[in-house]
């Protein structure tokens, strides 16, 4: 019947389409993206009927599958969209609306752009000033250890970095093909690259029993059981992780750098949560600086490449599609390999590499911009007001969130102990200030 079909339909003058489910790339075919998948359709598919006033015994959907911040309601940061904005219409220079201080970003910023636009290609690595300010920020971020802007690539969100690299990675037939590790749960990008790739995606399961934390155990087992199939030649590491939130200890990280380095492994640090750390005691290590301190061999010859994103953290900023990559111990000649496969695709969005040159330059005390700066960063008013109070006063009072209160309401609570001619000095001075602050923030 089909055959009958086919036939008639070249018999007609309709010839067949070049491009079907059947003869379109398979990799391409075999990608399964979670995020994005049936799940979301069918959300969308709900959302539709919704407006059209079908009853559901639901009245809207709640979008909680996809780290999106600002889709889900959380306002940008003042400072960086000013920042942008100037850019972007640099008329705005001379208005009063905005702050000195994110004026001369912008002016800094205009200078290093080719043409002072930022509707210009910029260098295929990305804007050199903001690659030597990212580095400036790692080595701040790692307590001074060196970073080389010229191992730097700014990119398109951390996803096109974390892709080039694996681009770069795979090679081989049947069993000598590219084995990559990644953790079970991950990041459905890997898997899904790994398909376009089709590269062996080689599962570590992370220990849900111990807070989903990483076994090297657990990696030698991935690790033996693949090498009868493929040649694993990279492990994939997201810390903190998503979906599973852990943080590595600074121990656990230097058990897998041990081990990447004795298996001979190329290391991807997936690090775009390093601003997400949230659990009392926790703390983020980055693997470059484990690395540099752990010395001789695993600093001079492990290779390394870590990935950061304006997409989380505080900033939130996915649209913008900000991210930069680091390589350590990369042969030259394989980054300038990686230079050129970035020269193809011309450069990573100028406005996203303008908000990675906020993030790793942000407003700096003393600057009109501070305060609101970090007042957006999710400290709750009150904490605000206290921390102010401390610090400008040397009153020493409890934020009411502490206390619990109403929503939108904001209280401090004081004790009334300190001796009579204290607590005379403590009124006037808090009087005083609360003034000022209600002025300044009001
Ligand atoms: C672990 C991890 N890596 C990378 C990305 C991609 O980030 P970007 O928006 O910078 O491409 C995400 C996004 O959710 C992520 O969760």
């Amino acid at each position: 019947m089909a055959n009958k079909n086919m036939k008639q339909q070249v018999m007609n003058g309709i010839r067949d389409k070049v491009l079907t489910l059947d003869t379109m790339n398979q990799s391409v075919k075999n990608i399964e993206y979670a995020v994005r998948g049936p799940i979301l359709l069918r959300a969308m598919e709900l959302e539709r009927e919704l407006q059209q006033g079908v009853k559901k015994p639901f009245t809207e959907i709640i979008r909680a599958n996809i780290g999106d911040a600002q889709a889900m309601g959380q306002k940008p940061i003042t400072f960086m969209r000013q920042v942008l904005a100037l850019c972007q219409y640099p008329d705005l220079l001379s208005s009063p609306s905005f702050p000195e201080d994110a004026k001369k970003r912008a002016m800094r910023i205009l200078q290093s752009c080719e043409g002072h636009s930022t509707g210009s290609y910029s260098a295929s690595a990305g804007i050199q000033m903001i690659r030597e300010d990212v580095a400036r920020y790692i080595e701040h971020r790692d307590g001074g250890i060196a970073s080389d802007p010229d191992n730097i690539f700014l990119s398109t969100g951390a996803s096109s970095a974390i892709m080039a690299v694996l681009n770069l990675l795979v090679s081989g037939k049947g069993k000598t093909r590219t084995g990559v590790m990644i953790p079970i749960p991950q990041y459905p990008l890997y898997s899904a690259t790994l398909a376009e790739f089709d590269a062996v995606q080689i599962n570590y399961y992370l220990n849900e029993e111990h807070y989903w934390g990483l076994d090297v155990a657990e990696l030698q087992r991935a690790l033996e059981q693949a090498k009868a199939h493929c040649q694993p030649q990279v492990l994939c590491v997201i810390n903190p992780g998503n979906p599973t939130g852990q943080v590595l200890s600074r121990e656990n990280i230097e058990a897998v750098i041990r081990f990447a380095y004795e298996e001979h492994l190329f290391l991807m640090a997936d690090e775009v949560y390093q601003d997400n750390v949230y659990a009392e005691g926790s703390q983020f290590h980055s693997f470059k600086k484990v690395l540099m301190e752990m010395g001789s061999p695993y600093a001079q010859q492990l290779q390394l490449a870590s990935f950061h994103s304006c997409s989380k953290g505080y900033m939130g900023e996915c649209g913008f599609r900000g991210g930069y990559t680091e390589v350590v111990n990369m042969d030259p000649a394989v980054k300038q390999q990686m230079l050129k496969f970035q020269s193809v695709r011309l450069c990573p969005p100028v406005l996203g590499q303008i908000l990675i040159d906020i993030v790793t330059n942000p407003p700096q005390p003393g600057e009109p911009s501070y305060q609101q700066f970090q007042q957006e960063l999710g400290q709750p008013a009150d904490m605000f007001f206290c921390i102010q109070l401390l610090e400008e006063t040397g009153i020493c009072v409890v934020p009411g969130s502490g206390f619990g209160q109403k929503d939108g309401t904001y209280h401090f609570r004081m004790t009334i102990l300190p001796p009579l001619e204290k607590l005379k000095i403590l009124l006037e001075k808090l009087n005083q200030f609360y003034a000022k602050f209600t002025q300044e923030y009001s």
